[in-house]
């Protein structure tokens, strides 16, 4: 298509003149993830990658957290994000008030927050996890009991796997809460020996009739190593047809959710914001250093 050749190209020419580097989470459309990415992955591998790029500029095709994530590990850098817009409903399901209330109300527990938060939230925390480490990083807190934040799912499924106990708060995924029990049941039947792979972020009763449960990068390695001939990827749409074009030999079910906040970002977008530099990410100084803090403790676990 020649209209994506024409932002491909423009995107090339002001990355190398800008000295930028594009960051695209998994769940960004294929002709951003596979065309003008330099780093792409899940939300670990975006928050580990951000470390100390050699560029002037990091643009995120992702959504607003993991630009505050990239800020915070890159302090002196411009961070910018195409549309300030691209949210997420776990990160605005929280404010840092509602923490300091959880801590009030259980004092001595630790926080783990979920870095799908904003930065004031990772601040109050005492560190952060992703979906790829979240069962190490209860465990290497050695205590029966932790407060696990925003995401009462994330929650209750490494509480199953891990069997410490969650104190826990009612934000959901809105692509992912959407999936069934039974909507899996029918794909079973209707494609025999698939292999399904359910994110946490779906209910524990979702994950439950998952063969296999991880991050958007551990469901890649799989695929990848695996090579099983049919899969159903239990997560937002443009994770499989990333994974497809990599894995030919795969057939891919295809029933999904799409993530409305990632699909605003756009080549043309990411061609707007090389050539205007805007939206930039600012994070106040006691946020940053508090965020960094939970964010580098994470780090050093996982
Ligand atoms: P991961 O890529 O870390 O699995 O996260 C999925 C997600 O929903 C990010 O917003
Ligand atoms: Fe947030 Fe869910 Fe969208 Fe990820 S997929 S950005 S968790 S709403």
């Amino acid at each position: 298509d020649r209209l994506y050749a024409d932002d491909i190209e423009a995107i090339l020419r002001l990355k190398e003149s800008r000295n930028a580097v594009i960051l695209a989470h998994n769940y960004q459309t294929p002709e951003i993830f596979h065309c003008v990415s330099d780093i792409c992955g899940d939300s670990l591998a975006l928050a580990r990658k951000a470390q100390g790029l050699d560029a002037d500029i990091i643009v995120m095709a992702g959504v607003h957290f993991m630009a505050e994530t990239a800020k915070m590990m890159n302090p002196d850098k411009t961070v910018l994000i195409p549309d300030m817009m691209a949210g997420c409903s776990l990160a605005s399901s929280i404010t840092a008030a509602d923490v300091r209330a959880m801590k009030a109300a259980n004092p001595g527990v630790p926080v783990v927050t979920y870095v799908n938060s904003t930065a004031d939230v990772k601040a109050e925390s005492d560190v952060c996890c992703t979906s790829a480490n979240a069962a190490n990083i209860v465990r290497s807190l050695g205590v029966p009991r932790v407060i696990m934040i925003p995401d009462e799912f994330l929650a209750r499924n490494i509480q199953a796997e891990t069997g410490i106990e969650m104190i826990t708060w009612p934000g959901h995924c809105e692509v992912h809460e959407r999936f069934t029990p039974a909507e899996i049941r029918s794909y079973r039947r209707q494609n025999k020996g698939v292999v399904v792979m359910a994110h946490p972020e779906c209910p524990p009763e979702v994950v439950q009739e998952a063969d296999f449960s991880g991050s958007t990068a551990a469901m890649a390695d799989y695929v990848s190593t695996a090579k099983p001939e049919k899969v159903f990827l239990v997560t937002e749409c443009s994770m499989s047809d990333n994974l497809a074009t990599l894995n030919p030999e795969t057939e891919f079910v295809r029933p999904c959710n799409l993530c409305p906040h990632m699909k605003r970002i756009t080549l043309k977008g990411l061609r707007r914001t090389l050539e205007n530099l805007t939206e930039e990410i600012r994070i106040p100084a006691p946020l940053m250093d508090g965020g960094r803090r939970a964010i580098e403790r994470m780090l050093a676990v996982s």
